[in-house]
């Protein structure tokens, strides 16, 4: 018997999606680099399915049947490069490899071209869920060509986690799409994250609620409209009890954040595609500041105001306050999020259903909640809709929170509490209802010392204002 898809690279990733394939059925060959984990998988998880441990390239793909479907769950960048070139060699046209690892979409491009040319098919998907999820069900957004989702497609949304009885795969688009597609989620991961964590540090430093009533409050506030896995796991942390020391876990922990770089590509793209993705930017930068120790220790003394907490019914109303301030935000950097895809879509000419990345996030990824719902149904409802901003549900969520978002936000600069992501959501929000924007004096000045020229409002054309003449306008 052969095997209906292989994985090559047995760390728990690659490990975790063996056994989930197996566990569904479906015959799955094992292959990596040095043969003991190959060993162990089938030595522990044998049981578990039909495996087909394999010690060689050669061994590996002549225990697949055709077309020959090979998931790469290595490292990104160089790694892959290299399993693909030791692979690619002994794949006949119409066989498709799969890199399942975090690849930057651009890589996944130039590797889709490449293979393309050599008649394979090569479908970069991104997988959420972490180890957990890799075992039970993950979300997976695959690209590649269409071609290869019909034999890739049913084994994929297969093991893929179940929303009402719906799986969270679905093939994203061409080439990098779907590489694009996690990059972007995992920007709105750090968005979320950094959200949740300024939540916190307000309900602590503003209220003086301790860490295990904080866990109290995420615990409510995880039966309402913030819903989600992210919530839910915050709350664990901030019950934990250091062993060692009996003091919060979240207070032995030092508070420098680090990253892997998915949150700073998805950055670097929104600047090169200007789509202001300002949430992700200030998380991303959040974690660059707690990360600069040197800096923070020399700047530590700094003044600041003196720190007079809330009392009377700004205390009592607070922990309600942060929860409508923590969604607007979150609508705004998964608006952002969006809008990136949408542009990333148009840039690269990739057709992608905003409405079915949103459903296919609704569980087994990082990010699921329930408040996906709510954006899948908005994207179904209206295709074309601008921004989540202007939808119904969302619009009038957004306007009645708003009260207490500024006055959230407004706690924290008096009383001199970092809340860069929520600051920034409020100013994207501002930013773009506002009739007219500052912009028009930038254009000025940008014309003033440059000569950039400006359009106007009255009438169609380029000008330019002769500042250092007559301070007439000419047509430019
Ligand atoms: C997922 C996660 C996963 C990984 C993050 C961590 O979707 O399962 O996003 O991909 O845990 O990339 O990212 P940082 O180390 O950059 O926080």
């Amino acid at each position: 018997k052969k095997a209906s898809i292989g994985v090559t690279g047995l760390a728990v990733m690659g490990r975790n999606l063996a056994r989930n394939l197996a566990r569904h059925g479906h015959t799955v060959a094992l292959h990596n680099r040095s043969e003991e984990r190959t060993r162990s998988l089938v030595e522990q998880f044998g049981d578990e399915g039909d495996f087909i441990p394999a010690y060689s390239a050669q061994e590996f793909v002549d225990a697949l049947e055709r077309p020959r479907q090979i998931v790469i769950m290595v490292k990104a960048g160089g790694p892959t490069d290299a399993v693909i070139e030791e692979f690619a060699p002994l794949l006949e046209p119409g066989d498709v490899i799969v890199d399942a690892g975090n690849a930057h979409f651009a890589d996944t491009r130039r590797r889709e071209q490449a293979l393309r040319e050599r008649g394979l098919h090569f479908v970069g998907t991104g997988v959420s869920g972490g180890e957990e999820g890799a075992l039970h069900g993950p979300s997976i957004m695959p690209g590649g060509s269409k071609e290869s989702y019909e034999s890739l497609g049913p084994l994929f949304e297969d093991i893929s986690a179940k929303v009402d009885g719906e799986p969270c795969c679905t093939h994203v688009g061409a080439d990098g799409a779907g590489h694009f597609v996690k990059m972007v989620h995992n920007g709105i991961e750090y968005a979320d994250m950094q959200l949740i964590a300024e939540s916190f540090d307000l309900l602590r430093g503003a209220a003086g609620y301790s860490p295990a009533e904080i866990a109290d409050v995420f615990g409510t506030w995880n039966t309402g409209r913030l819903d989600s896995y992210l919530i839910e796991i915050t709350a664990q942390v901030l019950k934990h009890v250091d062993g060692a020391s009996g003091k919060p876990f979240v207070d032995v922990v030092e508070d420098a954040a680090e990253q892997k770089g998915t949150g700073r590509w998805t950055v670097q793209i929104g600047l090169d595609l200007g789509v202001p993705i300002s949430g992700i930017a200030e998380a991303v930068f959040a974690r660059s500041l707690s990360g600069s120790t040197g800096l923070r220790s020399a700047a530590r003394g700094l003044g600041g105001p003196t720190r007079t907490p809330l009392t009377g019914s700004a205390l009592e109303t607070f922990a309600d306050d942060v929860e409508q301030a923590l969604y607007a935000s979150k609508v705004v950097a998964y608006a952002q999020g969006f809008n990136q895809i949408q542009a990333g879509a148009a840039e690269y000419g990739w057709d992608i259903d905003l409405g079915r990345v949103a459903a296919i996030w609704r569980g087994g990824c990082i990010i699921r909640a329930k408040f996906l719902n709510d954006i899948t149904s908005a994207y179904a409802a209206e295709p074309g809709l601008p921004t989540l901003l202007t939808s119904g549900g969302f619009r009038k969520a957004v306007e009645d929170a708003q009260d207490s978002w500024r006055s959230v936000i407004s706690t924290a600069v008096r009383l001199g509490i970092p809340t860069p992501g929520f600051s920034t959501a409020l100013a994207y929000y501002d930013g773009l209802r506002a009739d007219r924007l500052p912009a028009a004096l930038v254009q000025g000045q940008r014309d003033f010392f440059g000569a950039h020229t400006y359009r106007r409002v009255d009438r169609p054309g380029s000008f330019h204002t002769l500042w250092a003449g007559d301070q007439s306008e000419v047509e430019a």
